[in-house]
C-alpha cells in the first residue's frame, strides 16, 4: 500500500473512532447515572438515537439499581433493530420523517405522472391461446424457483394459527402449504430435465416457528427437506407521531413497539441470504412469487410463465379484471415529466385522482366493451426473470421504496389513532428499475386465478353487502369446488343444477364438491387427455376427489362420493374408470356449523360430514399411451411457439 493510501486509511479510522466516542458521550448524557450500566459500544446506539431526536425513549428511567435488567434488555433490542432495519435506525427515522411529511401534506405521490395501460396478455381460461401459453410455461417449468411470502399476521382474518396451515377445503383438508408443495412437485414431475424446483418461504417472528412445526410434523408434505428454505423477516419500530418519534410498547417501558415491515422485505432477504445468487449461478431463469392463501395460484402459473417467456417480460404481474374504482391495486404504466416510465401497482385511491388530473377527466371508468376498468387488478403473484433480477439486487440490495400509512385522529394530520411504521411491498420491485426493462401483466378471470382468504366472517358478510368479493374462508373453499366443476363442464361434463346455500351469512351457489389434486393434472390439456368429461355426469351435492397422475376417466355417473387415488400405483399401472361406471352412495354433506365450533370450521361456516364414500386406488397394467401421446404433442407445440 502506498504511503498516501495508508495515511487516508488512518484518517478514516481516526475519524470513525472520534465519531463513535462522540456518540458514546451523547449516549452517556442521555442516560445520566444509568450510563454506568453500559459499555461504550452500547452507549453509542443510545447516542445515535438521542441525536436523531429520540431522547424520550430514555427519559423517566429510574436510577441505577431499579429495573436494570429491563434497561439492558431495551438496549439489546435497539442494537438488534439497528442491525436488522435496512440502513440502521438513524436512517429509518430520517426516511420516516420524510415520508410522514409527505403524508401530512396529503400530496398524491403520483402527481406529475401520466397513467396508461401497460403491455399485457388477457387470457380466457381453456382457450386455445391459454393452452398454448400453459404448454409453453410447462416447458419453462424446469427453470423455475418458487417464493411464498408468508410472514403476514392475518389480522383481518382473525385466525389464531398461521394462514398456510388452514385447510384449502374441508373435503380432503389439504392445507395451503401442502397444496403449494404438491403443486411444485407436480410441476417438477412434468418439467423437462430431472432438476428440483427450489422453494423458499419467507416467514416472520409471528409465523416462523409455526411454519417450521407444520413442515416438520408433516415430513415437508413429501418434498425433500433440502428443497425448502426459510428466510425470516424482522419487524421494524413503530412511529408514534408525525415527527417520527419511536413508540414504546404500551405494556413495557423497556421495549420498542414493532410491527411487520411488509412483504417487500422478500427481495432484500433473497439478496442477503445469497439465495438469489445461488439460483442464478445454478441456471434458474424464473422466480414465481405467490401469497399465503390463494388455492388458485398454480392454476394460473403455467400460463403466466408462458406469457413471460413469449413476451420476454422481466416482470409479469398476474391480474384479474377489475371494476372501475374497485378496492384492489391496479396495474398501470406511468410516464413522468421527463418521459421516464415505470409499470407498477397503483393503489385504487391514487389511480382515480391521477387519471382525472391527466388523461381521463371522468377518472377510472369501465370500458363499455368489457365492463371493466382498462387497468387490471393486481393479485400479487409475480413472475420475475432471474438474471436481470439478480443484477438489480446487486445494485439495490433488494431494498424497495417504503411508504407510510398513518391513520390520523383528525384533519390536522398531526396525531395518529395508533402507532404506524414504514412498510414496503413486494409488487414495488419495478420501482427499482431504470425503465428499459419489459414489465407487463397477465390477466385471467378471477374464478380461475384468485380466491384469497383474508377476511373474518363478519367483515366478509359486510363486503358482500357492499357488492365486493368476500375473500373469506367460505368463498376460498366454495370457489375451489366451483372452479373444478366449471373446468369439467367446459370439457363437456354434465352436472345437476346448482343449489344456493348460506354459510356465515353469505349466499353461495354450489353444485358438487370436486377436488382435482395438482398431482392429477397441471394444465387444461393434460386434464382433457385423461378425463373424458363428455361421458361424465355428476349429481348435485356429490363429491369427487382425483389424486395421482395415472388416472384415466373414460366415463362416470356419480351420485354420492368417490375418491380416485393413484398415489400408490407404480410404473405403467393405470386406475381406469371405464364407460358405464356408476357410483351411487350416501356421499358427503356440507353441514352448517354452530358458531362455537373449532376455528377452522367456524370461519367457513360449515364442515363436511362423510356418510359414505367409495375409494378406488387399485390400478391395472395398462399402457400410458394416451398420456405419452399428449406429452409428445405438447412438446411439439412448444417448439411451434418458441
Ligand atoms: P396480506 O395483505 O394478506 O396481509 O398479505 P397480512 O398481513 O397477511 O394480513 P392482514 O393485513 O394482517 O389481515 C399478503 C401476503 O403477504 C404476506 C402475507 O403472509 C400474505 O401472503 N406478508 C404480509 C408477509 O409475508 N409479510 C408481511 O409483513 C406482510
Amino acid at each position: 500500500m502506498a504511503n498516501s493510501e495508508c495515511l487516508l486509511l488512518l484518517y478514516f479510522r481516526l475519524d470513525r473512532h472520534l465519531r463513535d466516542r462522540e456518540r458514546a458521550e451523547a449516549g452517556a448524557r442521555a442516560l445520566g447515572a444509568n450510563a454506568a450500566l453500559f459499555p461504550q459500544d452500547e452507549l453509542e446506539i443510545v447516542g445515535k438515537l438521542a441525536a436523531a431526536g429520540q431522547e424520550h425513549l430514555f427519559q423517566g428511567w429510574p436510577g441505577p439499581g431499579t429495573d436494570d435488567e429491563g434497561k439492558r434488555r431495551f438496549v439489546e433490542q435497539l442494537l438488534a433493530l439497528d442491525a436488522s432495519t435496512p440502513g440502521g435506525l438513524e436512517d429509518y427515522v430520517a426516511r420516516a420523517r420524510r415520508l410522514l411529511k409527505d403524508a401530512q401534506s396529503g400530496r398524491n405521490p403520483l402527481d406529475g405522472w401520466t397513467p396508461s395501460v401497460p403491455l399485457g396478455e388477457n387470457l380466457a381460461y381453456g382457450s386455445e391461446s391459454f393452452c398454448d401459453f400453459e404448454d409453453l410455461g410447462m416447458e419453462e417449468a424446469g427453470r423455475c424457483a418458487f417464493v411464498l411470502v408468508a410472514g403476514g399476521l392475518g389480522e383481518r382474518l382473525g385466525y389464531n394459527g398461521i394462514k398456510v396451515a388452514l385447510p384449502t377445503e374441508s373435503t380432503t383438508k389439504t392445507s395451503y402449504l401442502q397444496l403449494y408443495i404438491e403443486s411444485i412437485l407436480a410441476m417438477q414431475e412434468r418439467a423437462p430435465g430431472n432438476g428440483i424446483l427450489p422453494f423458499v418461504i419467507m416467514t416472520s417472528g409471528d409465523t416462523h416457528a409455526k411454519t417450521v412445526a407444520l413442515l416438520e410434523s408433516n415430513q415437508y408434505f413429501g418434498m425433500p427437506k433440502y428443497q425448502v428454505k426459510l428466510v425470516q423477516q424482522e419487524k421494524v419500530p413503530c412511529l408514534a407521531d408525525a415527527q417520527a418519534s419511536l413508540a414504546l410498547d404500551a405494556s413495557d417501558p423497556f421495549k420498542l413497539q414493532t410491527k411487520p415491515h411488509g412483504h417487500g422485505d422478500v427481495h432484500a432477504l433473497l439478496y442477503q441470504s445469497g439465495i438469489s445468487k445461488e439460483w442464478a449461478n445454478a441456471g434458474v431463469k424464473w422466480i414465481c412469487f405467490f401469497q399465503d392463501t390463494n388455492a388458485m395460484a398454480f392454476r394460473s402459473i403455467p400460463a403466466a410463465l408462458g406469457v413471460s417467456k413469449m413476451r420476454g417480460f422481466h416482470v409479469n404481474s398476474l391480474a384479474v379484471p377489475r371494476k372501475a374504482k374497485e378496492a384492489i391495486g391496479a396495474l398501470c404504466k406511468l410516464t413522468g415529466p421527463k418521459g421516464e416510465t415505470m409499470t407498477l401497482n397503483v393503489e385504487y385511491n391514487q389511480l382515480d385522482p391521477v387519471l382525472r388530473a391527466t388523461v381521463s377527466p371522468e377518472g377510472d371508468v369501465n370500458d363499455p366493451k368489457t365492463g371493466h376498468s382498462p387497468y387490471p387488478g393486481n393479485i400479487n403473484q409475480i413472475i420475475i426473470s432471474l438474471p436481470e433480477y439478480q443484477k438489480q439486487l446487486e445494485a439495490s440490495k433488494g431494498v424497495v421504496p417504503e411508504f407510510v400509512n398513518p391513520k390520523y385522529t383528525d384533519s390536522s394530520r398531526t396525531t395518529f389513532k395508533s402507532p404506524t411504521r414504514l412498510e414496503c411491498m413486494m409488487q414495488d420491485y419495478p420501482r427499482l428499475l431504470s425503465g428499459g426493462q419489459s414489465v407487463g401483466f397477465t390477466v385471467m378471470e378471477a374464478w380461475a386465478a384468485y380466491s384469497p382468504v383474508k377476511n373474518s366472517p363478519e367483515d366478509a358478510a359486510a363486503k358482500v353487502q357492499g357488492g365486493n368479493p368476500s375473500h373469506s374462508a367460505t368463498s376460498g373453499e366454495i370457489d375451489i369446488y366451483n372452479a373444478n366443476c366449471r373446468v369439467l363442464k367446459m370439457l363437456g361434463a354434465e352436472f345437476g343444477p346448482p343449489q344456493t346455500r348460506t354459510f356465515n351469512g353469505i349466499d353461495v351457489e354450489i353444485t358438487a364438491q370436486v377436488v382435482l389434486c395438482p398431482s392429477y393434472a397441471m394444465t387444461y390439456r393434460e386434464l382433457a387427455s385423461k378425463f373424458n368429461a363428455a361421458k361424465v355426469r355428476i349429481e348435485t351435492g356429490s363429491s369427487l376427489v382425483v389424486k395421482g397422475e395415472n388416472i384415466l376417466v373414460k366415463g362416470l355417473e356419480l351420485n354420492g362420493a368417490l375418491k380416485l387415488d393413484a398415489s400408490n400405483l407404480y410404473g405403467a399401472q393405470m386406475l381406469t374408470l371405464h364407460p358405464g361406471m356408476k357410483v351411487k352412495n350416501m356421499g358427503c354433506q356440507l353441514v352448517e356449523s354452530p358458531l362455537d365450533t373449532e376455528e377452522e370450521v367456524r370461519i367457513r361456516g360449515f364442515y363436511v360430514q362423510i356418510q359414505e364414500i367409495k375409494v378406488l386406488d387399485k390400478g391395472e397394467h395398462r399402457s400410458k399411451l394416451k398420456t405419452q401421446t399428449f406429452r409428445k404433442s405438447m412438446s411439439k407445440k412448444h417448439r411451434a411457439l418458441t
